[in-house]
């Protein structure tokens, strides 16, 4: 792939089929097949790492139907993405401070217009995401979860895409559909993976393992270059995650020694690596 036209550039009727920008490395999809795999408690947790250290980090939620980033992280936004896209804000007022130094972009709750995204809408995400891309060093887009429109679109906008898995089966299978429909139709060929809620250590690498296997298997021979998946880390069960999420704080600000936060510190190191 040596040119990426912009999604908003892209068919009517293909605008899930846009390749990914290859000029927008910085900006991170964070999806997966399942839903609840721990895709929101990741992204803020792995920009509040990223932000520690010294990153300039925006988390959007992307999730515009089903957004929820403001209640992980007990925020009370009076401005929207919603009043930027109708004019009532600018995007700069929309860019709020969140604990953990971070910065974030909220969907809010009123949004649910936007689960079936118009030309207008995707236009706009798109507008608002490049205004604001180059202010930061990193830009997690939280995505929801599945193979809809809705979600393709908002992971084409991103450079890279991480997705989320648990070693469950149905959760294996999901990503496997993920992997499988990014690979064919935004010709993604490089795809980080995290697996959370893992059990034992090295189950990550197991699990990278398997669907890359599978990946060979029934992709692979059917693309001109080979789909590689790349294990960004792996984040252990733990009940503090679940405490953290009850007490809508970051686990990183109330219990940043504990497994899953260290494991989160440490993907952010490897994000840090070029
Ligand atoms: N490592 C973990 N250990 C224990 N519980 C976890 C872990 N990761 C996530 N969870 C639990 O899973 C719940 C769902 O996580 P989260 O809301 O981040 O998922 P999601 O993928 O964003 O969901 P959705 O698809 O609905 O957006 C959390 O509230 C938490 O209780
Ligand atoms: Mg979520």
């Amino acid at each position: 792939m040596t040119s990426a036209p912009s999604p908003a550039n892209a068919s009517a009727n293909g605008l899930a089929m846009a390749p990914p920008s290859i000029a927008k490395p910085h900006i991170m999809a964070i999806t997966s097949g399942k839903g609840g795999v721990g895709k929101t408690f990741v992204s803020a947790n792995l920009a509040a790492a990223l932000a520690r250290n010294g990153r300039r980090v925006l988390v959007l939620d992307a999730d515009l139907g089903l957004a929820n980033l403001d209640v992980v992280l007990n925020l009370f936004p009076k401005i929207t993405l919603h009043d930027v896209f109708t004019g009532k804000a600018t995007l700069p007022e929309a860019v709020l401070p969140a604990p953990g130094g971070f910065y974030v972009l909220l969907a809010g709750s009123g949004m649910v217009e936007y689960s079936r995204m118009t030309p207008e809408v995707r236009e706009k995400l798109q507008q608002v995401i490049d205004e604001v891309a180059p202010r930061f060093d990193h830009v997690l887009l939280d995505t929801g979860a599945g193979i809809s429109e809705v979600v393709l679109y908002t992971v084409s906008l991103a450079g890279q895409v991480l997705v989320v898995v648990t070693p469950e089966p149905t959760s294996l299978t999901d990503a496997y559909a993920t992997i499988k429909v990014l690979a064919t139709t935004q010709g993604r060929r490089h795809i980080r993976l995290l697996v959370n809620q893992t059990r034992r250590a090295g189950e990550g690498r197991a699990v990278r393992q398997q669907l890359q296997q599978v990946v060979d298997r029934y992709v692979n021979p059917t693309l001109d270059s080979p789909v590689r998946l790349e294990l960004l880390g792996e984040v252990p069960t733990d009940p503090a995650v679940r405490d953290a999420v009850l007490r809508r704080q970051l686990l990183l600000e109330i219990l940043p020694g504990t497994p899953p936060a260290l494991a989160l510190l440490s993907v952010a190191q490897r994000m840090l690596v070029p």
